[in-house]
């Protein structure tokens, strides 16, 4: 088997007097798409922010690539190929749909986001603007400002902005919150596409019946703690998984009419 892509080892990351993430280990392999759930505080959004470096961890090891991540600013941690798609979307609401995935797409190239609306050659940048707007089905949104979009196109900027910097492992925290169940279903597909073109990515999601249509292997964390890794449906019937998120009840969980091949 080749070396993971992202291995995570015996990672602790405590604040105060809460120990967010508790010793976790696991590693993503080049071209999965890992669904991460657990119960609100179970410590999934600081166990990526860890991996991205905005948090600091106070034991364990991260590498990418075998290149051990933990002395890197986030800066050089976007360079070796990360990128984090937050919960709430930010996008400039003074500039274009496009305008905002240029910067990100000139991000990797200067240290100044700014700056990369000032550069006149921004040629590539458009071009890969233009593209990722494609890749997440609102190029017909490319003109317009971001204030007066509804979520699910932000959802899909803030997605487009993640692309832009041309990421080997994306890391999505919660991109179907706030979206009504048709929304949640394209933008989970539009997710699972983006996977099946080759890049790798890790999913936290709420909605099980998503993550469990479009992940393959699924990790559930629970008071920091990684309690069960595998295959979705074996995961999902493991009695510590169902007392720990599901509070002892079985898993009610459809199984899905269409899971993705
Ligand atoms: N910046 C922070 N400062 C202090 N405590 C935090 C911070 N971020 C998260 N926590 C705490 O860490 C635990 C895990 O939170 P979080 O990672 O957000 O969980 P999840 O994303 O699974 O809901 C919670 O108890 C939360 O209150
Ligand atoms: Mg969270």
């Amino acid at each position: 088997m080749t070396r993971p892509l992202l291995e995570v080892a015996g990672v602790t990351v405590r604040f105060g007097g809460v120990t967010a993430v508790d010793d976790v280990s696991f590693d993503v392999h080049e071209g999965e798409l890992l669904g991460l759930i657990g119960p609100n505080g179970a410590g999934k959004t600081t166990m990526l922010r860890a991996i991205t470096g905005v948090v600091r961890t106070d034991s364990g090891k991260i590498t990418l690539r075998g290149e051990p991540l933990d002395a890197l600013s986030i800066d050089a941690r976007i360079r070796k190929g990360l990128a984090l798609s937050q919960q709430i979307v930010k996008p400039f609401r003074e500039i274009s749909v496009l305008d905002n995935v240029v910067l990100a797409a000139g991000f990797a190239k200067t240290r100044f986001p700014m700056g990369a609306l000032l550069n006149l050659s921004q040629v590539a940048e458009r071009k890969t603007a233009h593209a990722m707007l494609s890749r997440v089905d609102i190029a017909g949104y490319a003109e317009q400002s971001p204030a007066i979009l509804p979520l699910g196109i932000l959802k899909r900027l803030e997605m487009a902005r993640a692309l832009a910097q041309n990421p080997r492992l994306l890391l999505l925290d919660e991109p179907l919150a706030g979206l009504n169940s048709n929304e949640s279903e394209a933008l989970a597909t539009t997710i699972a596409d983006i996977n099946r073109q080759g890049l790798t990515i890790i999913l936290i999601e709420h909605n099980l019946g998503e993550i469990l249509r479009v992940s393959r292997r699924l990790l559930v964390m629970d008071n920091g703690r990684k309690i069960a890794d595998g295959v979705p449906m074996t995961v999902m019937s493991d009695p510590s998984v169902r007392t720990a998120y599901l509070g002892g009840e079985p898993a009610h969980v459809e199984t899905p009419s269409h899971v993705l091949d």
